[in-house]
């Protein structure tokens, strides 16, 4: 499995007069220096060290526990701060250059770009046998998903995704709540966010923009790196890039790892079976929708169907909502409570025979309402046994960073709460809305009269990864990647 990154690598040794074969990038142990020793600083580098890059970087840190050598990101004023904090650290433009001139001093990597370059990025880390902590999603679409899940086991590394909520005690308890049968078998779970919070559904912008003062047409090629080409845009770059298909995910990926995790890890759930979706229409003009299969939808409403799991015997169905659609107030959840978090802007309901468990992102505000009328409330003294629970974002990179000291199969990597095993499924299943969502934008003609032939209720063999009753839908199980990008 390799990236095809290698023609600019290769460009690079060119000019840089190495070899391929004296340099081609072999795991540390495999050159005799055996996984870290617990005693031992690691070297961290961060990928996309600007916006959440800048906070997932200084955690794993730990305030000095660690070393931080390299600092990549394409855009210097976004990434300012950062470079501010680790004035030590040797700061580039392209992970690529990085990884070749210094991957020998590098063990793990945090990558925290935009969505559409989680793949190829990890993907080039993980060959040369560094560790790696992804934002979530875990990638772009589902083929990468899987493949990062394979790549990680194959070259022995320590992964975590980062959704950070995954570590909140809270979760655990959850988790042992259901085991000791308080709600019984869950049928129906809801899931909802008021995301997109940014501009998402709108027209392709044309106009021309000129790129921040700090980034050449390099730095934006590198942004692109393996997405369409397209000119510089604000409504891009930054953190607005997660409207557009080409580099984001919709408010479904944004979110969707974060809210799903819960009722994912709580009722041990795999690759769900069928996925069928609507979305929120945009008209600008009397009776003609606008066509935009550029850009996300302003809200959607999915649904996903799970067989029956060995720790949830009943098969269920998911039900997604954003753009601020929520689900309707359960009879069983007093009037007054909020249903998820104050406001109800995000939350997760699961409905069993007893009772219904239901939390916020991140698992917050954990409660359970059973059919007696009892309602049960996080204990406020819950303690696990994750040393780590009350430090920043619980601990999630932290917890990391001990795992690849300790080494791949550990027992500190194998109490990772979003290792890639666990996180590459979870992100599957939210890309499978995704896939939907856009399935019901394929369409012939166009105007009042364009047949939208994809809407359609789409079923899926996660093993194969493949829709089976529709074929033209599986396009969108991978991307078609710029040269030089594509990710094998
Ligand atoms: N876990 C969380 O709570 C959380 C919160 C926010 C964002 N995120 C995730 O973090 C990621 C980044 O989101 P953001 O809001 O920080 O976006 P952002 O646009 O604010 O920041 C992305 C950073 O990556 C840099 N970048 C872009 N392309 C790059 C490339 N090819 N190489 C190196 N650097 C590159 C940008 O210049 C910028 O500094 C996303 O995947 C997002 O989903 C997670």
């Amino acid at each position: 499995m390799k990236t095809t990154l290698t023609n600019s690598r290769r460009d690079f040794l060119k000019k840089s007069g190495i070899t391929a074969g004296a340099f081609y990038i072999v795991p540390r142990h495999v050159l005799g220096r055996g996984f870290v020793a617990p005693s031992d600083r690691l070297n961290l580098a961060s990928i996309g060290a600007g916006g959440k890059g800048g906070s997932d970087i200084r955690n794993a840190h730990n305030g000095g526990k660690e070393n931080v050598v390299a600092l990549c990101d394409v855009d210097k004023s976004r990434c300012a701060n950062t470079i501010k904090h680790f004035p030590d650290a040797k700061v580039y433009n392209d992970f690529r250059v990085m990884l070749d001139e210094i991957h020998q001093d590098i063990d793990a990597v945090t990558i925290s770009t935009p969505d559409h370059v989680h793949g190829v990025a990890a993907m080039a880390c993980m060959e040369m046998g560094k560790h790696v902590y992804v934002q979530k999603p875990l990638t772009h679409n589902i083929y990468e998903a899987r493949r990062l899940t394979e790549a990680a086991r194959q070259y022995k590394i320590v992964s975590q995704m980062g959704n950070q909520g995954a570590s909140n005690p809270a979760q655990a308890w959850m988790m042992q709540q259901f085991e000791n049968d308080m709600i019984g078998p869950v049928h129906t779970v809801h899931v909802w966010t008021n995301r997109p919070v940014w501009p998402q559904g709108i027209p392709v912008p044309v106009e021309a923009a000129e790129l921040p003062e700090v980034m050449s047409p390099e730095d934006w090629d590198l942004f692109i790196g393996p997405a369409e080409y397209v000119d510089y845009h604000p409504l891009y770059h930054p953190f607005k890039w997660r409207g557009w298909w080409n580099f984001g995910t919709g408010a479904l990926g944004d979110m969707g790892c974060h809210l799903i995790d819960p009722p994912f890890r709580v009722l041990g759930l795999g690759y769900p079976t069928e996925v069928e979706c609507s979305v929120g229409q945009v008209f600008t003009q009397d009776w003609v929708p606008e066509d935009i299969p550029e850009g996300c939808p302003p809200s959607s409403h999915v649904q996903l169907k799970f067989p029956a799991s060995e720790r949830n015997p009943s098969e269920l169905t998911m039900i997604w909502y954003d753009g601020g659609i929520r689900p309707f107030h359960p009879d069983l959840i007093p009037a007054d409570d909020w249903i998820g978090e104050p406001g109800s802007g995000n939350g997760v309901i699961m409905i069993g025979s007893k009772g219904i468990m239901t939390c916020t992102v991140y698992g917050q505000r954990a409660q359970i309402y059973l059919n007696n009328g009892d309602k049960v409330e996080l204990p406020e003294d819950f303690r696990t046994d994750n040393p780590y629970e009350t430090e920043t974002e619980y601990g999630h990179q932290i917890s990391w960073t001990a795992a690849c000291k300790a080494g791949f199969d550990s027992k500190e990597h194998k109490a990772l709460t979003s290792s890639f095993d666990y996180s590459g499924p979870l992100t599957e299943t939210v890309l499978m809305g995704n896939l939907a969502i856009r399935s019901y934008a394929l369409g012939k003609g166009s105007g009042r009269r364009k047949d939208f032939y994809g809407r359609k209720r789409l079923f899926w063999n996660g093993e194969a990864t493949k829709i089976t009753n529709f074929d033209e839908a599986n396009q969108f199980v991978g991307r078609t990647y710029r040269d030089g990008w594509k990710l094998i």
